[in-house]
Order: C-alpha cells, then sequence, then structure tokens
C-alpha cells in the first residue's frame, strides 16, 4: 500500500483497519507503519542476493574453462548489471598502459578514443594514478574534465557518471580497471560500491587465474611443438615402464601409432632378451639421483620395432620428479642408416687395399712374364716342333697377354715418364684413340672429336693417356656396329677453388649403364664382360684421376633415344701453365 505526505510525496505503508459502533456513528481505526526503510533494506538485499548469483555463476564459468575473452565480457555484463549502470569498459593493465578488453554498450568512436588511457582525461587513468577507485557522479561538474577533448565524446556517448576500480590480484599487483558508466547524474551508495569491491577482487582472482592457465597452455603447446617436430624418438614412461609420451618421430621410427602405443609397456619395444637388463638398469638410474644421461650397453643398443624388426639406436635418458610420480624419458635415434655408411666405408676400404694390394703382385707378375713371353717367343721360332705342340703354344701366348694386359692395367703404361710436364689435352685424345685404330675400324665407329682451343695440363701424359683409352675402350665395347662415340674438350672455370679447369667428356650411344652396376663401376674387378673383361679399366682411371687432383662422373642411360654413356673428366689445369702452347704429348 502507498501513502502520500503533505509534501506530496509517496511512501509504502503496512496497515490493519478495525471498526467500533460508537451510538450511531461507527469509528474506523487504521493503525499504519511506514515501511519505506524496510522496503529499502529489502531491495538492497535483493540487490545483494542477484549480484552475490551473478558473481557465483561467473566462478563456475571460469572453472569450466570458457576461455579468457567471454570471461572478460561476463565480468564487465555482470559490473554493469550489479551497478545497475548503462555502460561500462574493462581494461587490463599491459605493460604500463591500460587496454580495453572488454566494454558494454560502447559505440567504435568511444573504444578508439579511449583506446589507450594516456594522454587522456579519463576516471581510470585517474584510478590507475591513484591506486584506488574513483566516483564521478557528473562529468559536467568534475575539474577532472573540464575543458578536455575528452568531455564532447563522453557526453556524446552518453556517459554522465562514472566509477572506476582497480582490479588488484591477491598478491597486491594492479591487474587493471573495471569502469561503469550511467547515462545520468549519479553517485552510487555505500551498498553498491561495496558489491562491486566483491566482483572487482573476484574478477582479479579469476583474471589471474585465467591468465596463468592461458600462458601454461602456450607453454604447453611449444612444448607439444617441440616434442611433435622432434627428429629424434621421444618416449616417456612412469615408474611402472608404462608409456606416457610417444611423439611423431616415434610413431614412424617404431611404425607403431601413439594412439597405440601410450598406456601400454615400454618393453614392447625392446628386444625380448634385454627387457631384464633394461628394466634394472632404469631402476638403477633412477635411485642414482643423476637427472640425464646417455644410454650405454656391450655394443650397440637395439630396439624392436612394432613389425619385430630389430634396428640399432642411439639414446640418451633423463629423469624429473613430477609430483609423486617418476618420470623417465627416453630420446633415441635410429642409426640403421649411419651403420650402413659405415659398412660401405669400410668395405670400399678393404676394396682400395685389395686393390693396392693386386697392383703390387701384378708389378711382381710383370719380370717374370717378360722372360716367359720371350722363351715362348723363342721356343715358337724352333723349327722341329710339331704342329699340336705349335698350337698349344699359340693358346699360351694368347693366355700369357691376356695376363700382360692385367698387369698392365694395373700398373699403367708409361711407367718409365712419371714426371708431369704440360701437355695438350687433344694430343692425349688423340693418341688414346691411335692407340685403339683397330678395334675402331672392326667396329666402323664413328668418333666425332669436338673441341675448339687447345688446351694444356701439367700431367702425367702416359697416364692420362690411359684414363682416355679406358673409357674409349668400354665405349666401344658398349656400343653397337657403326655407334658414335663423341670426344669433347672444354673449358671449365668453376672447379674446387675457382681454378681453371679442363673438362673432357667421351660420349658414347652403346647400350648404358643398368642401375645396379653404377654402385661398383669405380671397385677394381668389377666387370660385366665375363672373361674377356678385367674390371680394372675403371678403378685405375680413378686413380689416375684423383692423383692429378680431378674428378670422374658417369651418367648412363639403358633406353629410349638418350641410350648412352657418358664419362667426363675434369682436371685441374695447372695455374702456372696456363692455356698456353701446349707440347706434344708425345709416344
Ligand atoms: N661406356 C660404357 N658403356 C657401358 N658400360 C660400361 C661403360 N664403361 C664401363 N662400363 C661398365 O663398367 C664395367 C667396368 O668397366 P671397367 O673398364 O672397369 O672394366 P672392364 O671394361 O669390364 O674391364 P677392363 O679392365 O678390361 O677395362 C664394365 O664391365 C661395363 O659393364
Ligand atoms: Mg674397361
Amino acid at each position: 500500500m502507498t501513502a502520500v505526505r503533505s509534501t506530496g510525496e509517496r511512501f509504502p505503508i503496512e496497515a490493519t483497519i478495525s471498526q467500533v459502533q460508537a451510538g450511531e456513528a461507527k469509528l474506523y481505526s487504521v493503525i499504519l507503519r511506514d515501511i519505506t526503510e524496510r522496503r529499502q533494506a529489502e531491495a538492497c538485499l535483493q540487490a545483494d542476493i542477484s549480484a552475490l548469483t551473478q558473481m557465483h555463476a561467473l566462478s563456475g564459468k571460469v572453472l569450466g574453462a570458457v576461455g579468457f575473452q567471454p570471461l572478460l565480457q561476463e565480468v564487465m555484463d555482470a559490473a554493469v548489471a550489479i551497478m545497475k549502470a548503462d555502460r561500462g569498459t574493462l581494461q587490463l593493465l599491459e605493460g604500463d598502459s591500460l587496454r580495453i578488453v572488454a566494454h558494454h554498450g560502447h559505440q567504435p568512436r568511444f573504444l578508439e578514443f579511449f583506446a589507450s588511457a594516456e594522454n587522456r582525461a579519463s576516471v581510470c587513468g585517474e584510478a590507475m594514478l591513484r591506486g584506488e577507485r574513483v566516483v564521478v557522479p557528473d562529468v559536467e561538474e568534475s575539474p577532472l574534465f573540464a575543458e578536455t577533448p575528452s568531455l564532447p565524446v563522453l557526453r556524446e556517448a552518453g556517459v554522465r557518471a562514472v566509477q572506476s576500480t582497480p582490479l588488484v590480484s591477491r598478491a597486491g599487483k594492479l591487474l587493471g580497471i573495471l569502469t561503469t558508466q550511467w547515462a545520468v547524474r549519479y553517485c552510487p551508495g555505500e551498498h553498491d560500491l561495496w558489491r562491486i569491491d566483491l566482483l572487482a577482487r573476484q574478477a582479479a582472482d579469476l583474471i589471474e587465474h585465467a591468465k596463468a592457465e592461458e600462458a601454461l597452455r602456450s607453454s604447453e603447446a611449444k612444448m607439444h611443438g617441440i616434442v611433435g617436430s622432434a627428429m629424434d624418438a621421444i618416449i616417456s614412461v612412469d615408474e611402472q615402464q608404462r608409456i606416457v609420451v610417444f611423439n611423431r618421430a616415434a610413431e614412424q621410427i617404431f611404425q607403431c601409432s601413439a594412439s597405440e602405443a601410450l598406456g601400454s609397456s615400454l618393453d614392447r619395444f625392446l628386444p625380448p632378451e634385454y627387457r631384464e637388463a633394461h628394466g634394472e638398469h632404469v631402476r638403477k638410474f633412477g635411485a642414482s639421483g643423476i637427472t640425464s644421461r646417455s644410454m650405454r650397453a656391450p655394443g650397440v643398443l637395439t630396439a624392436v620395432r612394432s613389425n619385430g624388426e630389430r634396428f640399432p639406436i642411439e639414446a640418451t635418458i633423463s629423469q624429473v620428479q613430477a609430483g609423486e610420480q617418476k618420470l623417465y624419458t627416453v630420446i633415441l635415434r635410429d642409426i640403421t642408416e649411419r651403420k650402413r655408411a659405415e659398412e660401405v666405408l669400410l668395405r670400399s676400404e678393404k676394396l682400395s687395399s685389395v686393390g693396392r694390394m693386386a697392383a703390387t703382385i701384378a708389378h711382381e707378375i710383370n719380370n717374370p712374364l717378360g722372360a716367359v713371353t720371350n722363351l715362348l717367343f723363342l721356343t715358337k721360332t724352333s723349327n722341329d716342333l710339331p704342329e699340336s705342340a705349335r698350337q698349344y703354344l699359340e693358346v699360351a701366348d694368347a693366355e700369357l697377354r691376356r695376363i700382360a694386359h692385367i698387369t698392365q692395367q694395373s700398373l699403367g703404361f708409361y711407367r718409365e715418364s712419371n714426371a708431369p710436364a704440360l701437355t695438350s689435352v687433344n694430343t692425349l685424345l688423340e693418341s688414346a684413340a691411335d692407340l685403339l685404330k683397330s678395334r675402331i675400324k672392326t667396329k666402323r665407329a664413328m668418333i666425332e672429336k669436338q673441341w675448339d682451343e687447345d688446351i694444356g695440363v701439367t700431367a702425367v701424359a702416359g697416364e692420362l693417356r690411359q684414363v682416355f683409352s679406358n673409357l674409349l675402350a668400354n665405349s666401344l665395347d658398349a656400343i653397337d656396329e657403326e655407334g658414335i662415340i663423341k670426344l669433347r674438350v672444354s673449358a671449365h672455370p668453376a672447379f674446387k677453388n675457382g681454378d681453371r679447369c679442363v673438362r673432357v667428356t667421351i660420349a658414347d650411344n652403346g647400350k648404358g649403364i643398368d642401375a645396379s652396376s653404377r654402385p661398383h663401376l669405380f671397385e677394381p674387378f668389377f666387370t660385366t664382360k665375363g672373361a674377356i673383361g678385367t674390371g680394372l679399366g675403371l678403378w685405375v682411371s680413378k686413380q689416375l684421376i684423383d692423383k692429378h687432383g680431378g674428378t670422374i662422373r658417369m651418367r648412363s642411360s639403358t633406353n629410349g633415344a638418350r641410350r648412352g654413356t657418358v664419362f667426363s673428366v675434369v682436371l685441374p689445369v695447372d695455374p702456372a701453365a696456363g692455356v698456353a702452347r701446349p707440347q706434344s704429348a708425345g709416344a
């Protein structure tokens, strides 16, 4: 019920009415109570309850992890509701300045103007400066805004009254400012301020918590990125040897998906006979208190892929105490490829020592060979030899020539002319072709010579001629009748330290070299020619080119229009010699 005072003011009442018969007349008496204050208290309580409900909902939301930005908006909206305000801004401190991170009911112009509180007359800026709440019941009358550019902006935005409350963390750190604004002149009561204080305290806690969580999340994401993109397998196990981390490289190396590996025992990736020893090793390591070390075993460590294949690994192990649990992390690398490369190296070293030995033996054979050749010659010339014996001698002679070819290949043609001298590359090629004249003729091979300038190199002429004739001989073997062999000489400027070089290519349109042979070409005794080949030509050539500081390369194709093989030899031109006036190569 409402009553009216003599001033015209209405006020709430509570009333009881009674009647008595006084003679003729009836009298009514009203007993009434002015309940203005009780109503006010009730309204206040109501507001408190709704504010607390809102705050409670807010903390519930954050625990459910709504994300940082939505949380800020919730805080903003709650503040406006609690304060029965019209608008508001929430700013957070970034470095030294405040940045608006959420707002309620503002237009972009206002937000842009106050984007940074610096250099602008503002209540929030003032609150930050003072480190306490600032209330401005009417911006029109506040000295804070007198004749400032802020005032028209506030007017346009419909802001007349403002309060700004600092958000301070439990540790006393200023996190930001929570501002609410009213469209009319307004001075929030003590109780309103009590509520906004409560909200501010809660909001500060939530913001700090969310920030910490976000930092954690981003560092976790970073960690995840690093672990995920690592080239090495990273596997963490708990004390029971159950896998808790299994990164992408581990998936690839062990050929097992993380989802399958996680939770299972590490044992599945260890050879059965090592499992026990490994467990013991880890226990000892755990007890040692050492944080990390490389894992060592007699010989190479071995692991097992999910398909049962064993492979060699290299590994380090580290431990961390994560709460109650101890976690062990093994970082390991599949060294199958490296082991294979090491084996190849070892093999090629073995091969080259075999080759050296062959050369030594060839040298030793050379002298008795000369003697036997001479003896055979003498025997053949005797007159009283039966025909059958003469035939045997012919065969023996052919076999001897074969031995002689082997030893020559192994030793080099012109052992006597060992001193390097300036030599014309073109002349060397000509003389190599000359050596093979009869074979070229039998095959009716077309030899195309492509060279313009005459380039001289300082080299052992006999050795280079041997290289070129070996390459040419191989081409002759490879081509069909009337096949083409191109000999090309060109200046090749950029090689090694930019020294001047010459490139010699010998290209044929022969049958080509198949892929399975290519890796072995330069190995001694590698041949595809059966009894007629010794397999020394390319090996010897490589040794000689190496000795001259050059390189020898091969390109080949076994089918199509581009069938054939190109060997190219690049040799450094002695800088002192230059390109000038090479002498004739000599015989
Ligand atoms: N131009 C080529 N075309 C096709 N195959 C080639 C060519 N050059 C080399 N090869 C292959 O490389 C192998 C090795 O050559 P290499 O010259 O070392 O030995 P070879 O010719 O078999 O014997 P020899 O010691 O008598 O030279 C050959 O057997 C042949 O299979
Ligand atoms: Mg050969």
